[in-house]
């Protein structure tokens, strides 16, 4: 059974003290960072930019760090983002004219490229891009704020996108993002999804460790139960 990965988004931590809490998510057993971009126009939120990627590498996270890009037009970022220490750039297709370009742009910038699906986005966008694709990031919440429920439309999607990424023999990763609890992971990873963003369940707590254990511990939980 292939690991599934544990993507801390620092959205939820204390953005005061960015490097430690930082490390300190990584230090309790996070495998990467998910870092949300959003621009108070693709999302109605605001929050980090490429300097935010260049600080943390220069403080020390070596970490795989995945940018999520809510902001639009992404084209004009992606080559700060990859100069700043990016190792995922996740776009939009909504906020990209031409999907295919923009993939191509983050692949040449020698960063990994991801698509992220909103709730209501069709899967099919993705069928003539499998071969530009390192990660499709399914989102379980509509962009723009943490803390919000899990969609539960989403634990289809992922058994379909589960399968298209399967039959299309491309090493894609599968990734899924927002409303992920401690309840609910059993649930969610038993799709097959290689990957957990988890944002408010880790930083609201004040031992990231325990919270990151029991994640594992539901992840481990939903091997063992029979395929739904
Ligand atoms: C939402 C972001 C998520 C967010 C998840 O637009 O893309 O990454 O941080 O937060 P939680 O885990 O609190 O739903
Ligand atoms: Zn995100």
């Amino acid at each position: 059974m292939k690991k599934c990965l544990i993507a801390p988004s620092i959205l939820s931590a204390d953005h005061a003290r960015l490097g430690e809490d930082t490390t300190k998510a990584l230090d309790a057993g996070g495998d990467l960072i998910h870092v949300d971009v959003m621009d108070n126009h693709y999302v109605p939120n605001l929050t980090m930019g490429p300097l935010t990627v260049r600080d943390l590498r220069n403080y020390g996270i070596t970490a795989p760090i995945d940018v999520h890009l809510m902001a639009q037009p992404v084209d004009r970022l992606i080559p700060d983002f990859a100069i700043a220490g990016a190792s995922y750039i996740t776009f939009h297709p909504e906020a990209s004219k031409h999907i295919d370009r923009t993939l191509q742009l983050i692949q040449e910038s020698d960063c990994k490229s991801g698509l992220a699906l909103n709730p209501s986005t069709p899967i099919e966008i993705l069928h003539y891009v499998m071969d530009k694709l390192d990660l499709i990031l399914l989102m379980s919440v509509n962009p723009g704020f943490s803390g919000q429920s899990f969609i539960p439309g989403t634990l289809k999607k992922l058994d379909q996108v589960r399968n298209l990424i399967d039959r299309s023999g491309y090493n894609i990763c599968l990734a899924v993002d927002g409303g992920i609890q401690i309840d609910n992971v059993c649930e969610i990873a038993s799709t097959g999804t290689d990957m957990l963003v988890v944002g408010s369940t880790i930083f609201n707590q004040l031992d990231y460790k325990k919270v990151i254990s029991s994640i594992r511990m539901e992840i481990e939980k939903s091997h063992k139960k029979p395929l739904h």
